[in-house]
């Protein structure tokens, strides 16, 4: 018996990986996380498996879930949306697995951010403009952040930032930002990425409060940075014509003269 953990994706049912489709398909338990989870994945579930939202049971509970399965020799799919690596609740739950000796195994899935990306048609980081991307949040009423994990901190960087779990706080996340990237430093909100109700609004840090309105849906990813929408940006010296390199050797003396095949 294992427990799988299953990045189930952004929220598009086809943005699931074929291997978490497939360990779906074989699990006659499925936990799955609340609403960011669609039906159409659930769908993948063997007839008459067990399927049961997670969103309203304690960490206990889902536990007891798991260990009810174990000792009837089932196997579990659980998913969790996005991918497991961030803001999963994974880590607990995997720690209380160890402990009672329970096998699991672990699917990546595409994480919100990507999907944002794709949206956008983005790609975030852009030579001369921006190198790294900072996933983050605000704190929440849930989750303090550790001292020094401050926006500001992040921001003092220039990185594109995605900020998570905090279109409820953007006032004050725009107050924030604007001293370190400047007023007109390009911003896009995607709410539910890659849904049939997507919403994208593109502004600058100056222009966002008027170009949103009101909008109630909180499933939604802030994205940060001078990439956003820019053309103005180098190119990437890996595929210029005069780059010597492995793959693509180039001049009367290259570096590495043995193409491979
Ligand atoms: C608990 S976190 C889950 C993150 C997820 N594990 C991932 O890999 O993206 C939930 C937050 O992720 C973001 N998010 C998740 N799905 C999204 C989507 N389809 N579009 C935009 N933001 C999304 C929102 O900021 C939301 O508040």
């Amino acid at each position: 018996m294992t427990v799988h953990f299953i990045g189930a994706g952004p929220g598009a049912p086809d943005l699931l990986t074929l291997r978490g489709r497939d360990l779906i398909a074989a699990c006659p338990v499925c936990l799955y996380a609340g609403s960011l989870v669609p039906a159409e994945i659930l769908a993948h579930c063997p007839p008459g498996a067990r399927i049961v939202n997670t969103a309203p049971l304690s960490l206990d509970d889902i536990i007891a879930e798991i260990v009810a399965a174990h000792a009837d020799g089932k196997d579990v799919a659980r998913l969790h949306s996005g991918d497991l690596s961030i803001w999963s609740a994974m880590g607990e739950q995997l720690r209380r697995l160890r402990a009672l000796r329970i096998p699991f195994s672990v699917t990546p899935g595409v994480p919100a951010f990507s999907a944002a990306a794709a949206a956008l048609e983005a790609e975030l980081t852009l030579p001369e403009l921006a190198q790294s991307v900072v996933l983050t949040r605000t704190p929440g009423r849930a989750s303090a952040m550790p001292e020094g994990e401050r926006l500001a901190a992040f921001a003092a960087t220039g990185a594109v930032l995605a900020i998570h779990l905090s279109i409820h706080l953007l006032d004050k996340v725009v107050a924030e930002l604007i001293p370190h990237y400047g007023a007109d430093c390009p911003v896009a909100i995607v709410w539910r990425a890659s849904w049939p109700d997507q919403r994208i609004v593109r502004a600058t840090l100056a222009t966002l409060d008027a170009a949103i309105g009101p909008e109630l849906e909180r499933t939604a990813l802030i994205l940060v940075g001078r990439t956003l929408g820019s053309e103005d940006f180098g190119e990437s010296r890996l595929y210029a014509a005069d780059y010597d390199r492995r793959y693509r050797p180039v001049g009367a003396a290259p570096r590495f003269p043995e193409t491979p095949s």
